[in-house]
């Protein structure tokens, strides 16, 4: 690992697991854990680290000067990628989803703020540029320009994501994470040994394509994992006032803050399962935390 990451990470704090109680969990004989990956660090936090550890330190392995991806204005893996370029002296790039708005969002001021160099694409070439490279659609890229795939996805992200496994020194049965692009849950899958399961919580509408994208940055296949796609809310960062009650209610509770667009959801459909009888009685699950906390400045909440 290059000394600049390390020197970094000697600055998170650890990924605890908490214990949920509830009484819904009681009654069906349940044991609920929240991974922590949102205690990690203020700014990289959550799947966030785990994602981009390995991309960078593969791109200073090949003395990258540029580091170029691409999100919309809340996006939680541009804000990381900024604050990290700027910490490890590289310089960043971003292709925002939409036209450049009158008024930037906070995320935006904080990564022009980091010296992230923002272009605004349609979102037709925003869609475009999910499958393809800057080179493919816009410019070449030059041989010290490191391209990063919208949230990551890439095989190198799930070996930072396998070390959140190794973390969990409890036994458990079923592990979520929520998905965007499903690539943590690539690695949640790669990391996890079967007979446990892994399950992921689409976070955005029609889902079913996180499947193939999934089963696409896999090295084997593997039959211990499923996309669960009936808790989106209409689609990615969509959210209804029964969504929304949940969260406030489980933060009221158990004193944890999550966001709507990715835990929030997740959170909302393993109760909901649980509630519908989903999991046999004994089950023990673990739920990731996958950060994003700073994404809630999109939210106006009652
Ligand atoms: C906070 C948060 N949680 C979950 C996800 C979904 O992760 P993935 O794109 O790896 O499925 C993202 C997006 O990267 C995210 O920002």
């Amino acid at each position: 690992m290059h000394p600049a990451l390390l020197a970094l990470e000697t600055h998170f704090s650890p990924s605890t697991l908490s214990q949920i109680k509830h009484e819904l969990l009681t009654q069906h004989r349940i044991e609920l854990w929240l991974k922590r990956d949102d205690c990690l660090h203020s700014i990289i936090s959550g799947n966030k680290w785990r994602k981009l550890k390995y991309h960078l330190n593969h791109a200073l392995a090949v003395k990258a000067t540029t580091l170029i991806s691409m999100g919309g204005a809340y996006s939680n893996h541009l804000h990381a990628l900024a604050y990290l370029g700027q910490r490890l002296h590289v310089k960043t790039v971003a292709y925002i989803r939409g036209e450049q708005p009158a008024r930037l969002t906070p995320t935006l001021r904080d990564v022009l703020d980091w010296g992230m160099t923002l272009h605004f694409i349609s979102r037709t070439d925003f869609r475009l540029l999910r499958y393809a490279t800057p080179t493919e659609l816009f410019m070449p890229l030059q041989a010290t320009d490191y391209w990063l795939p919208e949230g990551g996805a890439h095989t190198l992200a799930l070996l930072g994501v396998g070390e959140l496994v190794t973390e969990i020194t409890e036994d458990f049965d079923v592990l979520c994470a929520p998905c965007g692009t499903g690539t943590t849950l690539a690695g949640l899958i790669a990391a996890v040994p079967a007979p446990c399961q892994v399950l992921g919580f689409a976070a955005v509408r029609h889902g079913q394509f996180l499947t193939r994208d999934i089963t696409k940055l896999l090295p084997h296949t593997y039959t211990h994992w499923s996309v669960n796609t009936a808790y989106d809310f209409g689609g990615f960062a969509k959210t209804s006032p029964a969504l929304l009650h949940f969260i406030a209610a489980f933060e009221r509770q158990h004193a944890i803050p999550l966001e709507p667009v990715y835990t929030g959801k997740m959170l909302y459909g393993v109760f909901d399962l649980i509630r519908q009888g989903y999991f046999a009685p004994g089950t023990k699950i673990i739920a990731l935390h996958t950060g994003g906390l700073q994404g809630n400045r999109g939210f106006t909440r009652d």
